[in-house]
């Protein structure tokens, strides 16, 4: 068998002399790579004697370790070159003019930055997960189990299956979000989670990519009357008007009683007034934390309960800015945004005005 030192030596020598993080990387494969040479030397222990596993084992670990040491601080070293040769190349000029005339944020942005400050001012933070998910986080763990009929209604776009055999989704709602926080945080919660979600459906009121806001609390003692009250709250500030709502009696896996909001409107001609009037629209789903979801997440429903509601923030921004379809949102014409953007200047805020 290789001599050890020879080997430490071998890859110290090569260890320090890489010059880049890329050549430190290959040069870590071939020692401790699932066929690199020090993994071999240790997959040899198997056949020595107990009298020789004693000695080579650990002098064997420690080869291993000293390496994995030697890597480690080269590795800190090549990182901090590459960070401070990028500080001495890339500069900003902060003296440029800024120009204010073409750039506008989009609705949507707009709109959800609106939202954020309604919803902070009564105490909610933001969450943020990814877009593409796992099947427990977008469905299981919000008490979709396999097979359930209510996955069928998503719509959803289904990723490749890894190496492993899982296949990821692209996410269909903002819900997975209260899963990742109910696990990582502890009660009480109060938070909103914007983001994008997809569903395969296009037409004039349906994009592939769209766009929701999601709102959980989770608190001892919370009950349908903090729900309705944040959520008509929520309306009146948004719309900027007193808007008259309705629960109507719905069902999601995930929420038990589950509701949905209408607002009231009437019709102006070709604008929609929200606010007053005769009719309902739909605006959102809620209810209360069902207690299966609560326990895939390790919280005690005996001692915690909560509501969580989802909205789809196009369909807001359309119906507050007046804007006709919604795949235009999402077409990139720059006199579409130009006409409906806003000021990247002017910020959301209660004080001053929403928009
Ligand atoms: N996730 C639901 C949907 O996309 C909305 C919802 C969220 C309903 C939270 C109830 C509670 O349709």
């Amino acid at each position: 068998m290789t001599d050890i030192a020879s080997v430490k030596d071998k890859y110290s020598e090569q260890i320090t002399g890489a010059a880049d993080l890329k050549m430190l990387d290959d040069i870590r494969v071939a020692a401790l790579g699932k066929k690199g040479e020090v993994s071999m030397m240790m997959r040899g222990l198997g056949q020595m004697s107990p009298d020789e596993k004693k000695v080579m084992g650990p002098a064997l670990n420690g080869l291993k370790n000293e390496i994995a040491a030697l890597i480690e601080t080269r590795k800190s070293a090549l990182e901090l070159d590459a960070m401070n040769a990028a500080l001495a190349s890339e500069t900003m000029d902060m003296s440029l003019p800024v120009n204010i005339s073409t750039g506008t944020l989009h609705p949507v942005q707009q709109v959800m930055e609106e939202m954020a400050v309604i919803f902070s001012d009564m105490g909610f933070t933001v969450a943020e997960g990814p877009d593409i998910e796992d099947d427990f986080h977008n469905f299981a763990a919000l008490n979709f189990p396999p097979g359930h009929p209510a996955r069928d209604m998503h719509d959803t776009f289904f990723m490749t299956p890894d190496a492993d055999g899982e296949q990821k989704v692209l996410r269909t709602h903002t819900s997975p979000v209260q899963i990742r926080t109910m696990i990582n945080q502890k009660p009480p919660i109060r938070i909103i989670a914007p983001g994008r979600t997809y569903r395969c459906d296009s037409d004039q009121t349906h994009t592939p990519m769209f766009h929701q806001v999601e709102g959980l609390v989770i608190e001892e003692g919370t009950h349908m009357g903090h729900l309705k009250g944040v959520l008509m709250d929520f309306v009146s500030a948004f719309f900027e008007t007193d808007v008259d709502v309705q629960f109507r009696p719905h069902h999601f896996p995930f929420t038990e009683p589950s509701a949905e909001m209408d607002v009231r409107y009437e019709r102006d001609g070709a604008a929609i007034k929200i606010g007053q009037g005769d009719k309902w629209m739909e605006i959102l789903g809620c209810g209360m934390v069902h207690p299966n979801v609560l326990r895939a997440c390790g919280i005690d429903p005996d001692i915690y309960q909560g509501f969580a509601f989802g909205m789809g923030v196009d369909r807001l921004a359309m119906l507050k800015y007046g804007m006709p379809d919604l795949r235009d949102m999402f077409a990139g014409d720059t006199r579409w945004l130009g006409h409906y953007g806003f000021s990247p200047l002017l910020q959301a805020n209660l004080a001053t005005g929403l928009s």
